[in-house]
């Protein structure tokens, strides 16, 4: 009969349970060990995950920067809200020049920006429009600017000049289209005064008016008007008042009454030159209290100054071809008050210093920003 089963001594047995024991103990000890090694990895790994999250949270500011812990910034506008309802976002790309402008448009819509601010006389519509088509940002989160150069105020002339940008920038309608200056000169002629239009700019804003209800342009608006120009313009009975008026402003040329009296008017002032332009830009990085700013709250000069001018309650347009500038640009934090009014104090206590003013290069026989026109 064949053995299928053959009987082991005892003592071999239990040698063999015994050791069957150890291995099974052994065995519950790695399974614990390993528990315990995988649950304090998973805690680990939450722990890592929880940290990133909330440094990636805004440091401070509307737009935030990574790694600071400074204060708790969360009062700076993103927007303000215009006569129409629409919000416009404080912080634009400005994109004056030609060549470089449309990758500095990508760059801008990849770090967050939905603000850009352009004219028909930079004579880069083109660029932008095919920068912006090719971002793949929906139109409707865009805001797009662009502006009336002077040859068009006469009523004919402003659709044709507004499609030609509309058609530039591949987009239907503007959500602003400002009046780029107070100044009408003859349609194709060479800086020569229509000084009709000039002194009296109601039917170049009526036919503005009409291109609104028409749903070409969402918001009008003037840019380089001073106070007296202002009034010329809203003694009038308009369907739609002015959104914003877009004048220079910088550490150099703050402008303090333009900007009380257009707050007390409800009228938003958006900063050109906000960072002093080409010309001053290093000047206006160095200023002791700009610097105090920067150091003090850990960021650049030029933060310093772009979060200076939305405290103040402005939107701002810094212009820039340099990648790592516009994402630099884009991050603003609110002021400390004390940091605040020295700057303010600072920038608005030695006489102003105006880097923006065609009235010469145009053959002008008076200032463009002098309040008594001659006109
Ligand atoms: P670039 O375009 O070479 O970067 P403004 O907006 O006041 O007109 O200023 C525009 C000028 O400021 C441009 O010469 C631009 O140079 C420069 N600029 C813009 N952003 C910064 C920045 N963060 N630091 C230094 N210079 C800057």
């Amino acid at each position: 009969m064949p053995v299928f089963y053959k009987p082991v001594p005892t003592s071999e047995h239990d040698d063999e349970e015994s050791q069957n024991l150890t291995k099974s103990r052994s065995a519950r000890i790695k399974t614990t060990l390993f528990y315990f090694v995988a649950t304090i990895a998973v805690m680990y790994v939450a722990y890592l995950a929880t940290r990133s999250i909330i440094r990636s949270v805004p440091k401070h500011g509307m737009h935030g920067r990574p790694g600071c812990h400074h204060r708790n910034l969360t009062t700076l506008p993103s927007h303000h809200i215009l006569p129409s309802g629409d919000k416009i976002p404080s912080v634009a790309l400005g994109i004056a020049g030609k060549g470089e402008v449309g990758a500095a448009v990508q760059t801008a819509l990849k770090t967050g920006y939905r603000h850009i601010d352009g004219a028909w006389i930079y004579g880069n519509e083109e660029e932008v429009g095919k920068a912006i088509s090719a971002s793949g940002v929906p139109r409707d989160q865009l805001w797009l600017t662009s502006k009336l150069w002077n040859n068009f105020h006469a009523p004919e002339d402003i659709e044709p000049a507004l499609d030609e940008t509309l058609t530039r920038l591949n987009t239907e309608y503007l959500d602003l289209y400002l009046i780029h200056w107070p100044i009408a000169f003859k349609k194709g002629s060479n800086n020569v005064l229509d000084k009709e239009l000039t002194a009296n700019p109601y039917p170049t804003w009526q036919k503005l008016e009409e291109l609104v209800d028409k749903g070409k342009i969402r918001n009008i608006g003037i840019s380089n008007f001073n106070i007296a120009r202002i009034k010329n313009l809203t003694a009038n009975p308009l369907k739609h008042k002015p959104a914003v008026n877009q004048v220079e402003l910088n550490y150099f040329n703050p402008q303090p009454e333009l900007l009380k009296w257009s707050k007390e008017n409800g009228l938003l002032l958006e900063a050109y030159s906000p960072l002093g332009s080409t010309k001053q830009v290093k000047e206006a990085l160095s200023v002791p209290e700009v610097k105090e700013i920067a150091k003090k709250l850990d960021i650049t000069p030029a933060q310093a100054l772009i979060s200076w001018h939305v405290q103040r309650g402005t939107i701002v347009l810094p212009k820039s071809v340099t990648p790592s500038r516009v994402q630099e640009n884009f991050q603003v934090v609110t002021l400390p008050d004390d940091l605040f009014d020295k700057l303010e104090k600072a920038a608005t206590s030695h006489p102003p210093q105006r880097v923006v003013n065609p009235s010469k290069n145009w053959g002008l026989d008076f200032d463009v920003f002098d309040e008594n026109w001659p006109l």
